[in-house]
């Protein structure tokens, strides 16, 4: 079957005006899935008018009434979920376990939780001195533009459209050129679902064409990005032309810290969960290992044996495999660089390092797990976005010595801390310079808790009322009681 999709505007699917598709490609098995519109700039421009054009009526519907349709596209989520998890896997490589137990699990859940925001974005009185009254009231910005990234592509899509348009905005998606199908597909169940024309729309394309013109865009008031840190920079440059509000979520660092204290055990396992899910293609990936010198080698030979037992390579359709492709040639190519430097400067590689081939399957894809030892936390390796199943390990003497090197590079979207001393996770969780900080475990992120980066790794926050306030402005009303 091919998966194929127009751009949605206004309410319908439709053809890019150059008639141009691109090409979509499943990485398992290097044969053409679907095809997508190549949108360009005049199907932006149509696309930010037909948003523009509903954006009034849509933030005068009742909140209520808003939450209705993100209702019925929860449950069409839910009715689709199987269809939804074997496109995201085929799109991008993720094992169709990781797809069902995460991503489709996470979905209209997370469509809910925002649903649930009806009555409950709203405004304040203030007491301020002389005879007046001062309230304030939450509005919508009116179009907003959501950019996302192709390792969670449904989620990504879930996660800017449903509190936008729950905020009262009207949303234009640009989803990953590398997998752009299951946001299509719920922007199909969304139209399916009632929302109003014009509400949701989405353009495919590429970066430099659809989503560049969708920057530009005059009638863009925010753009809501999540992916490298280059483009973030490039989506805050432009809208600094037009002093409109990014909220950006770029890559990440993430260090995992062993202490000795630690249940090793578990934090063996999280280790292992933190960097080899979802092919290591996470932002908040765990990939710097700091590990106590005490319990180094315990860990490492923990983790090498959970590699050795667990680790199944496969066809991602395949319920056993719990490691599927990377995306596509130009992901492998850089992992497979940082990988080759790595090698060259001499660093200890302990396992993997190189592509695996699956019997029955047209692929070069398949990236080993890897793990390196005693990686320089100043090299390339420990300061670069992998974004692939590569481990850096680096040992540490003292709580200091921890916290120091965890902070020591651009990027701080996430920290885990795996100890057994209370005093010691709530003093590291302090110290730590990360916009999401997880003890004893790692990975978490809901819908109802603020996510996001310091440094280098963006700003603004997803999720919860941090979301809810950065989609809407608060306007201050005085009346004079005189
Ligand atoms: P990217 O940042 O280029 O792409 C993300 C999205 O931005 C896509 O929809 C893309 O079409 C769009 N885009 C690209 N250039 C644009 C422009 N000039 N204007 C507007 N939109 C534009 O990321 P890419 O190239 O897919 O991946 C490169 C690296 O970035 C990865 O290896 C990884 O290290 C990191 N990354 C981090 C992600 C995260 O979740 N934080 C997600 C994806 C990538
Ligand atoms: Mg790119």
């Amino acid at each position: 079957m091919s998966y194929d999709y127009g751009l949605f505007i206004g309410g319908e699917e439709r053809p890019a005006r150059s008639g141009a598709t691109i090409e979509v490609t499943s990485p398992a098995t290097g044969q053409q899935i679907g095809t997508v519109a190549r949108g360009g700039d005049e199907d932006v421009a149509e696309a930010v008018a037909a948003a523009a054009s509903a954006a009034e009526s849509w933030a005068a519907t009742s909140q209520a009434r808003r939450a209705g349709y993100l209702y019925a596209l929860a449950r069409a989520v839910t009715e689709h979920a199987d269809e939804l998890a074997e496109v995201e896997t085929r799109d991008m490589g993720k094992p169709i376990t990781v797809s069902r137990k995460v991503d489709l699990r996470s979905a209209p859940e997370a469509i809910e939780y925002f649903a649930g925001m009806a009555g409950k974005i709203e405004g304040r009185t203030v007491p301020v001195p002389g005879r007046f009254l001062n309230y304030t009231v939450r509005e919508p910005y009116g179009v907003v533009a959501g950019i996302i990234p192709w390792n969670y592509p449904l989620l990504q899509a879930i996660w800017k459209i449903a509190p936008a348009v729950m905020a009262g905005n009207t949303v234009v998606l640009k989803p990953a050129e590398q997998a752009p199908l299951s946001p299509m597909a719920l922007v199909r169940l969304a139209h399916e679902a009632g929302l109003p024309p014009g509400v949701v729309n989405a353009v495919t394309g590429y970066g430099p064409e659809a989503g560049a013109a969708l920057c530009r865009h005059p009638d863009v008031a925010l753009v809501a990005f999540t992916g490298s840190v280059e483009t973030g920079q490039v989506i805050q440059r432009t809208a600094a032309d037009r002093v409109v509000p990014v909220t950006l979520e770029l890559g990440g660092k993430t260090p995992n810290i062993v202490f000795e204290d630690a249940n090793l055990k578990s934090a063996t396992a999280m280790a292992y969960a933190a960097i080899f899910t979802n092919q290591g293609e996470v932002c908040t990936a765990g990939s710097r290992l700091l590990v106590h010198e005490s319990v180094h080698d315990q860990v490492v030979s923990g983790l090498l044996d959970l590699i050795g037992k667990q680790t199944v390579i496969g066809d991602p359709m395949d319920e056993a495999t719990t490691l599927g492709p990377l995306l596509d040639a130009e992901q492998l190519k850089r992992v497979q660089g940082f990988v080759s430097r790595a090698r060259d400067a001499g660093t200890t590689l302990l396992t993997g390092g190189g592509t695996r081939r699956v019997d029955g399957l047209d692929s070069d894809l398949f990236f080993e797990p890897t793990v390196f030892d005693d990686v320089d936390n100043g090299s390339e390796l420990a300061q670069s976005e992998v974004f692939g199943p590569v481990l850096s390990v680096i040992r540490f003497g003292d709580e200091d010595e921890a916290v120091r090197l965890a902070n020591d590079v651009p990027y701080g979207l996430a920290a885990a801390v795996q100890t057994r001393d209370v005093g010691r996770a709530v003093r590291v969780a302090g110290r730590l310079k990360a916009g999401n900080v997880w003890v004893n475990s790692w990975g978490n992120v809901h819908s109802a808790s603020p996510y996001g980066g310091y440094k280098l790794s963006g700003h603004g926050r997803e999720m919860g009322f941090a979301i809810m306030n950065a989609l809407t402005q608060e306007k201050s009303v005085w009346i004079s009681t005189r």
